[in-house]
């Protein structure tokens, strides 16, 4: 039996990781989920809300799937969630959004894969309190890291035959630091003249996103505009209940949905469970379990597209555990 080690996160976490592993189950396929736990409820019992346990599990699993954690805002812990892309080296952050047949939105011809730098920017969370009205963060931008970030998103385009890239920075304002990222970019493109590389500014690049999605196919950011971008293109094919994604490294894969612990509907059995579903499906073919993924998409996208029993997000009135079951009816 293949052991997986499952992050239920807190917030709606649990519930949709309940639905995930009820689908998984019934679609004839055992896990032995190494359950670990993280977060603010951790922090209690244990003193940190990233114990070492967690980490030792995934090294040793080597995959995970993981639902959301919770981050303090303004004040408390650090990101358990950037903690361990950090501490794991999970360096891509890969964020593909694509129409869902059945989802109506206002374009119908998204497909743009958001490749995350995911260890580095201002997300090394170096930060400081000069005085009392001023406070500091440091963006950190290296070549390392920004040459292999690029290197995977022209790799990722080779290996799924696409076509184009955009180098999204601000090199206008943040000269060195996005300067360099650039530089980086325009370095590794020219190994891969068979990819067209382009290059657009941040805001550029939101205001065109929401206008004409389809000129764009891949898209490669440092951290922090690939964090909010990515929103921005989950919102463009029917929000985040359905936007997947995973962090990758060169030892380690971590599937996790784009979205967060949605406090605002905690418990009350309306989360959307698609995006964790479609993590899992990714986790599957990632460990060898191609047949379970493929039987558990089509039964998913099946009852997306009959569009009879869906959750609110997507405009229904079914409950996590209604549209669970509806799935599940489907395999
Ligand atoms: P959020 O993604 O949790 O929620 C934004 C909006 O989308 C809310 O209205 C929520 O109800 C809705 N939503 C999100 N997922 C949904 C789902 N599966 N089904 C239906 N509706 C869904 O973002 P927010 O509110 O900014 O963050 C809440 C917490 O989550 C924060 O503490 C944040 O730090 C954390 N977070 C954690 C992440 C992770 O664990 N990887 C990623 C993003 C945020």
């Amino acid at each position: 039996m293949k052991k997986v080690t499952l992050i239920p996160g807190d917030g709606i976490g649990p519930e949709i990781c309940n639905a995930v592993t009820q689908i998984i189950e019934a679609a004839g396929l055992k896990i032995d989920w190494d359950i670990q736990t993280a977060g603010a409820d951790v922090v209690q019992t244990e003193g940190t809300p990233l114990p070492q346990r967690v980490i030792d599990s995934i090294r040793q699993n080597k995959v995970a799937l993981k639902a959301p954690v919770t981050t303090p805002i303004g004040k408390g812990f650090r990101s358990v969630n950037v903690a361990l892309r950090k501490e794991l080296d999970l360096y891509a952050n890969i964020r593909p959004c694509k129409n869902i047949k059945g989802i109506k939105t206002p374009f119908d011809n998204v497909d743009i894969v958001v490749v995350r730098e995911n260890t580095e920017d201002l997300y090394a969370g170096i930060e400081r309190q000069i005085d009392n009205d001023t406070a500091e963060s440091i963006k950190i931008i290296t070549r390392k890291a920004s040459t292999r970030i690029v290197k995977y998103a022209f790799e990722y385009a080779l290996k799924y035959g696409r076509k184009k890239i955009h180098a999204v920075t601000k090199a206008n304002i943040c000269k060195l630091s996005d300067g360099l990222f650039l530089e980086c970019a325009r370095t590794v493109a020219q190994e891969y003249p068979q990819i067209d590389f382009k290059e657009i500014l941040v805001d550029n690049l939101c205001m065109q996103l929401v206008q004409n999605p389809s000129q764009f196919d891949i898209l490669v950011l440092p951290n922090l505009y690939g964090d909010i971008v990515s929103d921005l293109t989950a919102g463009l094919i029917g929000g985040l209940g359905i936007a997947q994604g995973a962090n990758i490294g060169s030892d380690y894969a971590v599937f996790e949905p784009v979205h967060g612990s949605a406090p605002d509907i905690k418990g009350q059995n309306k989360a959307n469970p698609t995006a964790l579903l479609i993590c899992a499906v990714n986790m599957l073919k990632h460990i060898g379990e191609n047949l379970i993924a493929q039987k558990i998409e089509q039964a998913l996208y099946s009852v997306i597209e009959e569009g009879k029993i869906l959750t609110a997000d997507l405009g229904g009135s079914a409950t996590t555990q209604e549209y669970t079951k509806e799935v599940i009816k489907h395999l």
